[in-house]
């Protein structure tokens, strides 16, 4: 017998190679697996685990902004979901949830309407109460509780 060949007449460099051929394989194949679990994962897991998030979530600071604006809005995350902090052209301020209550769309804020819209299937609501006014949201936008100090803003459940 060949001194580098071994049983089913493969020498150490085949092994090698077939060895690392497979190691290469089953590393791209678990990448691939990562790569569509993960995502199915989300999808599942998802409305519980962002349930269990936002419900432990009782403020957030947002750090600076007082300094925003008045006539305008920012975006931030409350417990992982979109929200809206809005300073009203009287100097008044608003925080709602911004996702839509029909399908779950994020909301934006428009300047110019002073409205709330919802650009997937036209939902509009107040940009003061969060009220439900036209198109099919079924129902208001969670409002949050906001004080306004000095270098920041605490938005939080109401
Ligand atoms: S998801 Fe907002 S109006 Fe349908």
């Amino acid at each position: 017998m060949d001194p580098v060949e071994e049983k089913g007449g493969e020498s150490r460099g085949e092994m090698t190679r077939r060895t690392f051929v497979r190691i290469g394989l089953t590393a791209v194949g678990a990448g691939y697996a990562a790569a569509l679990g993960y995502p199915i994962y989300e999808y599942l897991a998802s409305p519980a685990e962002k349930a269990a998030v936002e419900a432990a979530v009782k403020d957030v600071t947002l750090e600076k902004a007082d300094e925003l604006p008045a006539g305008s809005a920012m975006m931030f995350k409350f417990g992982g979901m979109p929200a809206l902090l809005i300073h009203h052209d009287d100097g008044t301020w608003t925080s709602l949830s911004a996702v839509c209550t029909h399908l779950g769309c994020t909301v934006q804020y428009e300047k110019e309407q002073k409205r709330i819209h919802c650009a997937c299937h036209g939902g509009v609501y107040d940009a003061r109460t969060g009220a439900n006014m036209s198109g099919p949201p079924p129902k208001p936008l969670r409002a949050f509780r906001v004080e306004v100090a000095v270098g920041k803003v605490v938005v939080s459940r109401a």
